[in-house]
């Protein structure tokens, strides 16, 4: 049986939040951790290109320590060298080279209607073309490891679903089968795929959020974390029941909690009966520190060595570098810039 190609990439625009990493995170590390033993070890990259997009808004924050801080965030929860391959976008220029090939397999009016970038576009008043184009930056991304699953939350998935159209359409058109069509891989639990911000629960949890009490990051403090839902809206009613429709704040906190824990909303709803939902906060506040403090741990000890992450990305590029080589031959094979075969 074929093994499959798995890839994924996050940006450093902060630290991942319990959004990344119920939505995507846990999935990434199932995979480097080989659950599914036909696919090859997955391939992840902090696509620092793409922040180059948004990052202006974060704080003023720099790049770097933002790559490194994602680095050590994914280090922290299990990915390594030795489970999956683990690189910096930047560090291997065959994305820019495949972005640009695949800039004339998509229209302009295609990418104008993408979501993300009509919502991204409405916060800017003249927004750069790197917001619009960027899917295809992604595209790039994927196809040139000739990846055929892409493990990310929903936000992701009409971008995947562009992908598979520009490989179709490459594919057509050069009349080869170099691209396959690769599918997004969502998290098995509904619940997870679209993590709510705690400030704003209409809209998803957002590392760029300007509002910081918006999004929990993973290796937060426990100060912070109590802090953080305390303050997370909720209605007027005390009673912790579930109902995304009519009390979406305290359903995407019980949402959490079930993420956290596996405990159904049946069993929270159970077990905090009678307690008003400012003592079910502090409640769940405590659950959230003691899971997480293991990733905090070791994310502050790998941050302190600046060293080991720059090697683990450098031994990400060499592993990645060859892939992303390979097919950016075979394109210019197919396109004609070189002898065909
Ligand atoms: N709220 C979310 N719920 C579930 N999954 C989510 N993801 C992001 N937010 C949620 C998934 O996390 C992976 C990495 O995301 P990303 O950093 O590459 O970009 P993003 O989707 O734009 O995430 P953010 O946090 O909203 O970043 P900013 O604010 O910088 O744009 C992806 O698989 C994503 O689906």
């Amino acid at each position: 049986m074929l093994t499959k190609r798995v890839f994924s990439g996050i940006q450093p625009t902060g630290i991942p939040h319990l959004g990344n990493y119920f939505g995507a995170l846990v999935q990434w590390t199932e995979l480097a951790r080989g659950r599914h033993k036909h696919f090859e070890r997955p391939i992840f990259a902090i696509v620092d290109v793409h922040a180059y997009t948004s990052r202006f808004v974060k704080f003023g924050r720099p790049l770097y320590t933002s790559i490194l801080d994602t680095a050590a965030s994914l280090l922290a929860i299990g990915l390594g060298p030795e489970n999956c391959i683990l690189f910096r976008q930047s560090d291997i220029l065959e994305h820019y080279y495949l972005d640009n090939v695949l800039d004339n397999f998509v229209t302009t009016a295609r990418l104008a209607r993408m979501t993300q970038y009509r919502e991204k576009m409405g916060e800017q008043e003249s927004p750069a073309n790197g917001l619009l184009t960027y899917p295809v930056l992604q595209a790039a991304d994927i196809l040139l490891y000739r990846s055929n699953l892409v493990p990310v939350g929903e936000d992701q998935r009409q971008h995947i679903e562009l992908t598979r159209d520009i490989a179709r359409k490459f594919n057509e058109t050069t009349q080869s089968r170099l691209f396959p069509e690769p599918e997004a891989l969502l998290s098995g639990s509904l619940h997870a795929r679209r993590i709510k911000s705690l400030r704003e629960p209409a809209r998803k949890m957002s590392k760029s959020d300007l509002d910081n009490k918006s999004f929990i990051e993973l290796v937060e403090e426990p100060e912070v974390i109590l802090e953080k839902v305390k303050k997370a809206k909720t209605d007027c009613e005390s009673r912790v029941f579930y109902d995304a429709e009519k009390r979406p704040g305290i359903s995407n906190l019980m949402r959490i909690h079930h993420l956290a824990t596996g405990q159904s909303f049946e069993d929270i709803e159970h077990e905090f009966a009678g307690v008003e939902s400012s003592k079910y906060k502090l409640a769940l506040a405590e659950i959230l520190i003691d899971k997480f403090r293991p990733v905090r741990e070791e994310f502050k000890r790998i941050r302190a060595d600046r060293a080991y992450l720059e090697a683990t990305l450098a031994a990400g590029r060499e592993q990645a570098g060859p892939l992303a080589a390979e097919t950016v031959l075979e394109v210019k094979r197919l396109l004609g810039s070189l002898e065909a075969r």
